[in-house]
């Protein structure tokens, strides 16, 4: 098994029954050498920066039925709201002071959230903030809109692929969603210049090793600049309300994986990793991570935007997520970068 981590390491690549046992292996002796030599990359191309993403969650209306989230259209006890260009601007502006230099504006399918009302606040964040990258991640859209939104300024999109698996994306979507137009709207924003960020979910209901293998397959021809995985959590309101979570260990395994085989890639320690475990961010950080999005959203709202159970950083306490991470990714053993951190080429 030690050999597989040392090949991976080199090489950056693995066959697939390889990358079959590194993920299957519940040995602690190459988890813990897949651990040292994604830091080790990590620390490479990064150093010991860890860049913040100021994440400002706009709606939580959704028209899609996504199986597995807790904003999906058709839970009724879903709360809903929408943030007005003024909320955002000054959820930004906050922001600023605080030293982020990255915004990202995420909601759920919403039809409030049209071009001409996304352009109002893309362009009004450039024009504010010109120092500063916008991200967006809104989910399915047209190519034109799209490239207006690009026009208007955005420089990064996420909108994970959820799973390269035709059948397990049946599985975890309505019949309406298809896995086809996921990807082709990565492949969209690609040509349009953005910066892209993929990614999926660990222990999803129905995940096999050969459907993560899938996943690994489909981001090595997209090259996304940005990789997003995080454990899933049961949300109680939906169908996979008894389903099993995904485990901090299996998180932390594709963490050490991906970025071996991703080595520039910007990977987020991501709030579902902190909400698995009270530590899972900081092990994710010493796995290969180098980014964190803390919640920047108004206090009062974030508890509507749900997607699973028991989701960190909502209650009073969390207005200074700021100062919780400082602490946090410092006693991690890394430093906040204040800087845009784009992907380095
Ligand atoms: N558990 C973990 N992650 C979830 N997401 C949605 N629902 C859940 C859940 N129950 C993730 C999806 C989506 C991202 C915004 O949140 O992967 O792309
Ligand atoms: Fe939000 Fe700690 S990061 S409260």
């Amino acid at each position: 098994m030690v050999e597989l981590v040392e090949k991976l390491y080199n090489t950056g690549n693995l066959t697939d029954e390889e990358l079959k046992q590194l993920i299957k292996t519940d040995d602690n002796t190459s988890a813990e050498l897949l651990r040292k030599y994604a830091d080790e990359v990590r620390r490479k191309y990064y150093g010991e920066k860890v860049f913040l993403r100021g994440l400002i969650e706009i709606s939580s209306y959704c028209k899609n039925d996504c199986y597995y989230c807790g904003i999906r259209r058709s839970n009724k006890s879903a709360e809903r709201y929408r943030l007005t260009h003024d909320d955002v601007m000054k959820c930004a502006e906050i922001g600023y002071e605080l030293g982020f230099r990255t915004f990202v504006i995420q909601g759920g399918e919403d039809a409030f959230l049209n071009d001409d009302f996304m352009c109002g606040i893309v362009s009004e964040l450039k024009a504010n903030y010109p120092d500063c990258a916008v991200t967006l991640s809104l989910g399915e859209r047209s190519y034109e809109s799209y490239k207006r939104l690009r026009e208007a300024g955005a420089d990064r999109y996420l909108l994970r692929h959820e799973t390269a698996d035709d059948d397990l994306y049946s599985r975890l979507h309505p019949q309406e969603m298809s896995l086809a137009n996921r990807k082709q709207c990565l492949y969209n924003l690609k040509e349009l210049g953005y910066q892209v960020g993929a990614g999926f979910m660990v222990g999803a209901p129905f995940q096999t090793t050969e459907n993560i293998i899938s996943d690994i397959r489909f981001m090595q021809e997209l090259q996304p600049q940005m990789i997003g995985i995080g454990p899933f959590i049961p949300h109680k309101d939906t169908v996979f309300r008894d389903e099993k979570g995904g485990t901090l260990e299996l998180t932390l395994r594709l963490l050490g994986i991906l970025r071996l085989v991703f080595p520039k890639v910007l990977l987020p320690a991501t709030t579902a990793l902190g909400t698995i475990s009270p530590i899972g961010r900081e092990l994710g950080l010493k796995t290969g991570c180098n980014v964190v999005m803390p919640n920047l959203s108004p206090v009062e709202v974030r508890i509507k935007y749900s997607l699973y159970d028991n989701k960190i950083c909502t209650g009073e306490e969390s207005a200074e997520c700021r100062n919780c991470l400082q602490r946090r990714i410092e006693s991690a053993g890394y430093e906040i970068a204040d800087e845009r951190g784009d992907y380095i080429g």
